[in-house]
């Protein structure tokens, strides 16, 4: 049988890794899939850019509409990012009545609930396992591997480039910028590194997750979004001497008073197998009530890794190139009729606990403001530690661990904190999770 021709869009980090894994394991793709899947046509923004890898025998297009609109491409990869001309893309790829992988979560995330409606409409199928921690197929897993269950929580570490970046401040005492940029080089951040360090390019990831969990809406615009451009090597130490380690995590929780969706810092006990997840690594954890806790580790950026999961996607495509489009499994794990609407909880409304670090004056009286203030806010203690004052500093960190109380609260206690004239400058707050 002939070769299922793709065409892709976008020659960087993951159209070469497309490249190079589709033409290194041919032979086992082919056996996989039926057929072999051989990239026929090609767009970039610079044709000319010399690249890493060979072109031999791919037709490079100038204009990416041209590809799109290509009689012999039968399957478009969207690998250029972005979301205004990728989705026009991939609109116009579906209208056409092709098949579509893409590795966009920010497309997907913002603009999913009108592809896959397209997409339905036209009996074709946009996949997108690579938008999401990477090479690890999470997507397929919560899918369909725990399609049985009611998944009550996702959580867990969906962006390397954060990942990577607390790992070298931990383990390196490095600073912040030096190990983005070595995160850049390796191309594992996104196009604009502030969507990672501001937690942006997670929190795309956590609405895909969540609404392939809970068979809710896409709703980027609800989740709570954090990043790490704040979290200090005194953070990461502190939080040590505790027992924590900090992990930028994305949490999607279904309680009985709504669904938490958030990105943030979080303090997670070294125990926990997540806290132990190092460099541009993720892992995410999912309970559902049959199986109960489940952890997905792997390589969450880069480019071998995302190709695994473009690969497996188009694959995947071509085994179901005969199937009824009816009887497929559904863009969102749950049929498009049947979402659940569910409310979004305000950032307010939800319960955790925290770490609060401040700078106060070496004075009697001190420690007794900041407690008496956090007793009248209705939180509770439960580890304090204040640093020996370093000779000729006035000001003194004080670390306080507290428990579980509502965002709003600490907000109210927080504003009290940093009006206090013995307390220098802003708190610093980091959420905790026992992540059980
Ligand atoms: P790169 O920046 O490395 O590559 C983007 C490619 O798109 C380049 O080849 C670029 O052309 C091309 N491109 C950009 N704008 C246009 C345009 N206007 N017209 C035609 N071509 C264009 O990005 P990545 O490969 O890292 O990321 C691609 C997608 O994959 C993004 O959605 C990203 O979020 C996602 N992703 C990335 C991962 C990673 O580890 N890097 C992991 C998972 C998902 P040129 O080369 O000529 O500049
Ligand atoms: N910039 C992303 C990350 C790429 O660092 O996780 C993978 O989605």
């Amino acid at each position: 049988m002939e070769p299922v021709k793709v065409g892709l869009l976008g020659l960087g980090i993951v159209g070469g890794g497309t490249i190079s894994v589709l033409r290194r394991n041919a032979t086992e793709i082919a056996r996989r899939a039926g057929r072999g899947i051989i990239i026929t046509h090609a767009s970039a923004r610079d044709l000319k850019k010399p690249r890493e890898f060979s072109l031999d025998g791919i037709e490079l297009l100038g204009d990416p509409l041209e590809l799109v609109n290509h009689p012999e491409v039968e399957i478009v990869a969207e690998l250029i990012g972005g979301t205004e001309l990728a989705r026009e893309l991939v609109m116009q790829a579906i209208s056409n009545g092709k098949h579509v992988v893409t590795a966009n979560k920010a497309l997907i995330a913002i603009h999913g609930n009108e592809i896959f409606e397209a997409a339905t409409r036209k009996g074709v199928i946009v996949a997108f396992e690579a938008a999401v921690a990477g090479g690890i197929p999470i997507i397929k897993a919560i899918r369909e591997g725990l399609a049985g269950n009611s998944i009550s929580s996702v959580a867990g570490i969906i962006n390397g480039t954060t990942n990577f970046i607390l790992t070298a401040m931990r383990e390196q005492a490095r600073s912040f910028e030096d190990v983005l940029a070595e995160a850049q080089s390796l191309g594992y951040a996104e196009a604009n590194p502030t969507f990672d360090v501001e937690g942006i390019d997670a929190a795309h990831k956590l609405t895909i997750l969540a609404a392939i969990a809970f068979g809710i809406p896409l709703q980027f615009e609800k989740v709570f979004t954090e990043g790490i451009t704040q979290i200090t090597i005194e953070d990461i130490g502190f939080a040590e001497r505790f027992g924590y380690r900090i992990r930028h995590l994305g949490i999607a929780r279904r309680t009985s008073e709504g669904v938490e969706l958030r990105v943030h810092p979080t303090l997670i006990p070294e125990r926990r197998l997540i806290a132990n997840v190092d460099g541009v690594r993720n892992a995410v954890l999912v309970i559902g009530d049959a199986v109960g806790p489940t952890i997905y580790y792997g390589a969450g950026a880069g480019a071998d890794p995302t190709a695994s999961a473009v690969v497996a996607d188009l694959v995947d495509i071509v085994r179901a190139f005969t199937t009824d489009p009816g009887n497929r499994v559904p863009h969102l794990a749950f049929q498009s009729d049947a979402l659940s609407y569910e409310e979004i909880l305000p950032m307010e409304e939800i319960s955790t606990a925290y770490y609060l670090r401040m700078q106060a004056l070496d004075r009697p009286g001190v420690l007794a403001d900041v407690t008496r203030i956090l007793g009248e806010s209705g939180i509770s203690i439960e580890a304090i530690l204040q640093r020996e004052p370093v000779e000729g500093a006035s000001f003194v960190p004080i670390i306080i661990l507290t428990q579980s109380v509502q965002e709003k609260y600490m907000n109210q206690a927080i504003e009290k904190l940093e009006a206090l004239p013995n307390i220098n400058g802003r708190i610093m707050r980091i959420r905790m999770d026992p992540l059980a």
